[in-house]
């Protein structure tokens, strides 16, 4: 209840002095405090209970800690686990958290250990501030999706969308509220083991699909943050992380303005205007400064360029990195220069503990104090945890949601967009459930390996395997034996005798790819290539299934195979997605959004060099890759007219209005992912070979045609000058429109300076 004074005439007028004394004085006793006034402003509630804290209080906020489970510490089981009565939290844990030194948990999971923690949480804090719980949940909490750059190969933002409201609605249910995706980073390096968290090669694909990330994480507006089926999500790494020597993960390299701007900055810029609530810095360093204490980086560009007005949190321990790094003389140093570099809030390092001792030096002024845990404070109340600290633990809630038939439908959507056909000789594919094949490779029945890196509280033995999936529609048609699931030749081709056709699971194992996990070469093990020549040599049909984190070398296993789908690592649905493909009952349509390099010299290779005055090449092999950006096949043909525009002349600052016909041209139905790339002739700075302005996607059924029409904004034509301004010139462009990053179907229009 809030007071409003009110006053209509004299009589009314004393009885409205004395009711107003009277409620001036019970004031304290029935106002409530702004920030507990679910329905004032997240801005004034943050203000109000910011003015309410001790600089202790303060600080606390500002740690995040990694919650290790007692079993960690050689204590007793995890409670959930080992005994489903009691959670038991380990004692230094629990101090912790009773002495208020706990802003937020990472790797805390599952509502039964949560909700103990925000009891205690509760119980202790003097102004009733609830704990945050954050976790990595890069594809999927427990239906594991399949990894990043597998669903952005749908070129699908819906798609996508609600596959990552799947992974929302898992770990909200869960007990989190916060998880550490999506993963924006753009890359040209297949060694480096983390692309296959990110979304492919090209920024202006990446920037649609980390907005599309973010919409299915958080919903669509602010409010819907504070429901119990959404999460907030942390757009990450911030930024240049990919910018490595050798693609090795950590090995920093220099990366310039332009590459900044160009290149890696997009994606935050798309997640930041979808709302994203958070964002989390990188290992790297920019102009030589850990971007941990890079106020350019984290000031300037994240602030006031980009506009995010969120948390911004360090990645695992970078405090204490940059010591290790020979980048700070001391954890406190790397304290005092985090605060002033805008960073939020410390994961893991729980190094801004020494702030407090900061701000009584006067080395840190409390208005960066402040600063920081509003942000800090703004999550929690855009997740709802003050109306309700309890919102995300209800158990069984979370025994309704994990792996639910809604969650596995949704999952196997995006997963069937997600698995490319890159080589079908003679239509070997699809193949019919009633021609008996036979099944082999160790991945065919290999349920872990198929959720790949970041699997959350996923589990193998929940997986459909290739296995699985090819006994569902195969039945007795399909000749399998589990010790052939192996790279063994002699079992192998005791059990293909009969049969003309044989599908082969071979790929990556899945250690090789996520965090810290580099390769210097691309090839699959020599063992997986000799046992595909050796069934190729017996004189089978092969339809090979390749799962990996990354593009790998793949001239061996095409020259060895008749048909490839390449599954990267499809998660929990995988099998089932990949039956349904072999099977014709769902034709492919994704596209690779990352170029397949002919071999790892090539690297780093892209689409979207920069042109050079002349075309050399290698005197060793082609320069060209070996499946471009932007490509994968269908059981059905497409055809192009050649694209139009709506005029020759623009006027700059005008939108452009391609419009192209797609028909189908085969006997099935199929979806045809349409591109669209520029390419400036002439500009001011050396412009890039072309680059992806525009995607859609048709549905057509056998010997339809419809007429695609794709707008391009003024911003699909901005370069940025070498005075860093971005401007439209006036030129002739080159538009292109077809079924991947080769198309030389073309048209050309002019800008035409505004008169
Ligand atoms: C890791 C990763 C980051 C992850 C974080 C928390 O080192 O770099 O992507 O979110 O630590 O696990």
């Amino acid at each position: 209840m809030s007071y409003h004074p009110k006053s209509h005439g004299a009589a009314t007028g004393r009885i409205g002095a004395y009711s107003l004394a009277v409620c001036l004085m019970l004031q304290p006793v029935f106002a409530v405090d702004v920030y507990k006034d679910k329905n004032a402003p997240v801005e004034e509630r943050v203000a109000d209970l910011l003015s309410r804290m001790t600089l202790e209080e303060k600080v606390s906020e500002m740690i995040l800690k990694p919650y290790y489970p007692p079993s960690q510490y050689g204590v007793g089981g995890h409670g959930e686990k080992e005994n489903a009565q009691k959670v038991v939290i380990h004692p230094d844990t629990l101090k912790q958290v009773q002495e208020g030194k706990v802003g937020a948990f990472l790797k805390a999971n599952g509502v039964a250990t949560n909700r103990v923690l925000q009891e205690q949480q509760m119980k202790h804090s003097r102004l009733g501030i609830p704990l945050m719980f954050h976790e990595d949940v890069v594809h999927g909490y427990r239906t594991i999706l399949p990894v990043p750059i597998a669903s952005a190969c749908s070129w699908n933002d819906d798609a996508i969308e609600k596959a990552e409201a799947v992974a929302a609605r898992e770990a909200s249910a869960s007990g989190l509220q916060l998880t550490y995706a999506p993963m924006v980073d753009v890359t040209s390096d297949p060694r480096w083991g983390r692309i296959m968290e990110t979304s492919g090669e090209d920024p202006y694909l990446g920037a649609r699909i980390a907005a599309a990330r973010v919409r299915g994480f958080q919903g669509d507006s602010e409010k819907d943050l504070s429901r119990n089926d959404t999460i907030m999500g942390c757009v990450k790494h911030y930024a240049g992380y990919p910018s490595l020597e050798g693609g090795l993960d950590y090995y920093y390299k220099d990366f310039s303005w332009r590459d900044l701007q160009e290149t890696y900055l997009p994606p935050f810029q798309g997640a930041i205007r979808a709302g994203v609530g958070s964002v989390m810095c990188s290992y790297t360093a920019y102009n030589g400064e850990p971007a941990t204490f890079n106020r350019f980086l984290n000031i300037d560009v994240l602030r006031n360029q980009l506009g995010f007005k969120g948390l911004l949190v360090t990645d695992w321990n970078t405090l204490n990195h940059a010591k290790s790094m020979g980048a700070s003389a001391s954890n406190k140093e790397s304290a005092e220069r985090g605060i002033k570099g805008g960073i939020d809030m410390d994961m893991t390092s729980g190094q801004y503990m020494n702030l407090i001792q900061l701000v009584k030096e006067g080395k840190v002024p409390m208005k960066l104090i402040d600063q920081a845990v509003a942000h800090c404070l703004k999550a929690k109340f855009q997740t709802g945890l003050f109306d309700d600290p309890y919102r995300y633990f209800d158990e069984k809630k979370e025994k309704e949601i994990l792996l639910s038939n809604r969650n596995k439908a949704d999952a196997l959507a995006i997963t069937q967009e997600s698995i490319i056909l890159l080589q079908n000789k003679d239509n070997v594919l699809p193949l019919s459930p009633d021609h008996r094949v036979a099944l082999t490779g160790w991945l065919a029945d290999n349920g872990k390996n198929q959720l790949g890196s970041w699997d959350a509280s996923g589990k193998g033995e929940e997986s459909i395997t290739v296995f699985k999936g090819m006994k569902e529609i195969w039945k007795d048609n399909l000749v399998s034996d589990s010790q052939a699931f192996t790279t063994n030749i002699p079992k192998s081709l005791d059990l293909i005798k009969d049969v003309d056709t044989v599908v082969v699971c071979l790929g990556e194992n899945r250690s090789w790819s996520g965090e810290a996990s580099n390769r210097a070469t691309l090839e699959l093990s020599d063992d997986q290539i000799e046992h595909l020549k050796a069934i190729k040599k017996a004189g089978k049909k092969i339809i090979s299934i390749v799962f990996a984190g990354r593009p790998v070398i793949m001239d061996e296993i095409a020259q060895n195979s008749d048909a490839v789908l390449y599954a990267w690592f499809p998660g929990t649905m995988g099998g089932t997605a990949i039956a349904q493909l072999v099977s014709g009952e769902v034709n492919p349509s994704a596209k690779t959004c990352q170029t397949f390099p002919r071999h790892a010299g090539q690297i780093p290779v892209s689409y979207r060099w920069h042109r050079p005055f002349h075309y050399t090449g290698y005197s060793d092999m082609p320069r060209t890759p070996f499946y471009p950006f932007g490509f994968g096949m269908s059981y059905t043909t497409f055809n192009y007219s050649a694209p139009k525009t709506n005029k020759e002349e623009y006027a700059i600052g005008e939108p452009v209005q391609v419009t192209v016909k797609v028909a189908n041209t085969g006997k099935r139905a199929g979806r045809e992912i349409v591109q669209c790339y520029i390419r400036d002739e002439i500009a001011s700075v050396v412009p890039r070979e072309r680059e992806l302005r525009e995607y859609t996607s048709v549905d057509l059924q056998p010997g339809e045609e419809k007429e695609v029409t794709l707008t391009l904004p003024p911003s699909a034509f901005e370069i940025i000058t070498v005075d860093q301004k971005r401007v439209i010139e006036p030129g002739s462009v080159q538009i292109f429109v077809g079924p991947d990053s080769t198309t030389q179907n073309k048209t050309s229009i002019r800008l035409a300076a505004a008169q």
